[in-house]
């Protein structure tokens, strides 16, 4: 699936946005720049909800988080909120638009899509129920899709992944859990920002910050490997390999250093390539965690085929990985499409100037 153009005429800070991406680059890696408070990230959470959420009814209160402080303008019948191409292998190219209606339109195209209009026949409404009491959610889909439009959105919802820091001001969380950012509390305190954000995590596997569950993941990876590696003794009387492949694998992602399982399973140990020396936590750098967090991330979820927004992608990456990182996510995960939100001139420098994008206003040049 490639994420290959997103306009967004007017959503807090963004303002006629369009941005296009050309599927025949290579790497499918495209840096978006803007000033601080430019609109990075409300545009990869706006993109995230509205293609990963928006389907799900389970998932409309994302929806309604992110959407609040907005509203259908008076004396209009709908307000388009974004529109975004992809192309996919299946289904060649798909059209999203979507469409806020208001509770007086949304009962016209609901009569009009009853008596079988034609004109709104490709037309879902997302929200059964008014969202913020007032707004109602729709997905126009160009007409040359004629597979069940659900499925299609479905698939889309499958294929869509958003990664940030957990200190990500997350507009698809309650604002009660937003306003814990502001205020005193530990990060054990069940009542944090960072706790709720967990707890959501847990019905939204497609998002992934960068330094949570870290730990939980990899013991877990190295878990199901020792039941492979079990389950291959006893069926063919000989231990199967799975717990030194992924340790293989896990350890081609690391520099100068190595991993491996504690013993009883309950956690992990790294240390220097070469040495048996443990390392202790604070012995791995931000950045390398971070690195390898991405690696177990990407691989870990199997991504393929995936759109993958990246928010703050660089942050605790020495300028050299930051240039890697480029590398790094064709090689760990070559048939997805990275946007990644950034400030970083390093990781531009190993692109061409045609992958970088910027939601304007346009940066200012460079002065001497
Ligand atoms: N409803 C709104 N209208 C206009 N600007 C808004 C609105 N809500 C938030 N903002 C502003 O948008 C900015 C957030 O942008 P953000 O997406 O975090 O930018 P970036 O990731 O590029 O730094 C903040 O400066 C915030 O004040
Ligand atoms: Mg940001």
């Amino acid at each position: 699936m490639f994420l290959k153009r997103i306009q967004v005429p007017d959503f807090r800070v963004l303002k006629n946005v369009d941005i296009t991406f050309d599927p025949q680059l290579e790497p499918r890696v495209f840096p978006l720049g803007s000033q601080n408070g430019g609109g990075k990230s409300t545009l990869l959470q706006l993109v995230f909800v509205l293609l990963h959420c928006a389907i799900d009814p389970e998932k409309l209160h994302l929806v309604e988080n992110l959407l609040q402080g907005f509203t259908v303008k008076h004396g209009t019948d709908w307000h388009s909120l974004a529109t975004i191409e992809i192309f996919d292998n299946k289904f060649e190219n798909i059209k999203l638009e979507y469409l806020c209606y208001s509770r007086q339109s949304i009962r016209t195209l609901l009569n009009h899509q009853a008596a079988q209009s034609p004109y709104c026949q490709n037309i879902i409404v997302l929200s059964p129920q008014a969202l913020l009491g007032e707004i109602f959610l729709a997905c126009r889909i160009n007409a040359s899709i004629t597979s069940d439009l659900h499925a299609v959105l479905k698939e889309v919802a499958a294929h869509t992944f958003l990664a940030a820091p957990s200190t990500q001001i997350f507009h698809f969380l309650s604002l009660e859990s937003r306003k814990k950012l502001f205020s005193r509390s530990s990060i054990e305190d069940s009542g944090s920002y960072i706790a709720d954000l967990k707890n959501l995590q847990e019905s939204l596997p497609n998002l992934f910050t960068y330094d949570l569950s870290l730990v939980d993941t990899l013991v877990n990876l190295f878990r199901e490997a020792r039941d492979r590696d079990f389950s291959a003794v006893v069926s063919t009387g000989q231990y199967g390999h799975s717990y030194h492949q992924i340790l293989e694998k896990m350890n081609s992602a690391l520099v100068g250093k190595q991993i491996s399982s504690r013993s009883d399973l309950t956690g992990v140990q790294f240390h220097l390539d070469g040495s048996n020396t443990e390392l202790q936590p604070e012995d791995l750098s931000h950045g390398e965690l971070k690195r390898f967090s991405i690696y177990i991330w990407l691989t870990s979820q199997n991504l393929k085929d995936a759109i993958v927004l990246m928010d703050e992608i660089e942050i605790a990456l020495h300028p050299d990985w930051q240039y890697q990182i480029v590398h790094d996510l064709v090689k760990w995960g070559p048939t997805n499409q990275y946007i990644l939100a950034t400030h970083s001139y390093e990781l531009c420098q190993a692109v061409t100037p045609a992958h970088v994008k910027e939601i304007t206003p346009n940066l200012l040049p460079q002065t001497v």
